[in-house]
């Protein structure tokens, strides 16, 4: 995966890179490696290590209009003002999406499980959001952001398919987005699908080592991701993502 080019370049070398990309592209596609020079980070650091273990801690997603039981999550808000460092976690509000956003689960206020203190204020969190953010604000210098933060497990079992999209391609219904792969365990599949409004085709690619990473302009580009099966049936799999929503405030 990744959309590029693969030279060793330095963090804020990146930032304008991966800015340009989206804006040429509408996303961009980094594979674990570039990721970590973006936020400063490393999978195979403690702090790292710590943030993927809180996917273990999920909650069940009651709000699955299929009848789903396959996805776990956590959500918490952040308020980021322009020109100010900190990146302040706003009070618990439901996530919300309209239904031209959302068919299957949009219309509706859901309150997820709240994302715990420890995760949003940790280290591994606050180098993603600064990465993200010092990214989009290429894109929209000056603007105060909105952000949500979502912790998903999809899990894969063998006489059910988890789907990590089940609304299929869509827009999230904000300005920009990250997701970054958190960890895949025993599963097949969780394809990434991109199309791109006035582009013909799809582009796909999957993320699959922790911090894979796409960002993306949701204004104009949808994404989906394939269901996911367990490698070994005998086994339960799942795959851990989290995704940051940025959304002019
Ligand atoms: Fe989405």
């Amino acid at each position: 995966m990744g959309n590029l080019a693969a030279n060793d370049v330095s963090r804020h070398e990146l930032v304008e890179e991966t800015g340009a990309a989206i804006a040429a592209a509408g996303f961009a596609a980094l594979p674990a490696a570039q990721a970590a020079t973006l936020f400063g980070a490393t999978p195979a650091g403690a702090d790292w290590q710590d943030f993927a273990g809180s996917w273990a801690a999920l909650e069940p997603d009651r709000h699955m209009a299929d009848g789903g039981r396959y996805r776990l999550r956590r959500h918490a808000v952040f308020a980021l003002k322009a020109g100010e460092a900190a990146l302040a976690r706003a009070p618990d509000q439901p996530h919300y999406q309209e239904r031209a956003f959302n068919q299957l689960n949009g219309g509706i206020e859901r309150w997820f499980a709240p994302v715990t203190p420890a995760v949003s204020a940790g280290p591994a969190l606050q180098a993603l959001l600064a990465g993200a953010r010092a990214v989009f604000d290429q894109l929209a210098p000056g603007a105060d952001w909105h952000v949500e933060m979502h912790q998903f497990r999809i899990q894969a079992r063998a006489l059910e398919a988890g789907k990590p999209t089940p609304e299929g391609m869509h827009r999230d219904g904000v300005d920009y987005v990250l997701v970054a792969m958190v960890g895949r365990q025993n599963v097949a599949g969780g394809v990434t699908g991109i199309r791109v409004d006035g582009q013909p085709g799809e582009q796909s690619f999957t993320l699959e080592t922790p911090m894979d990473s796409v960002l993306l302009d949701d204004r104009r580009v949808w994404h989906g991701v394939t269901p996911i099966a367990p490698l070994d049936p005998a086994l339960p799999g799942h795959r851990d993502v989290l995704v940051l929503t940025f959304r002019r405030a």
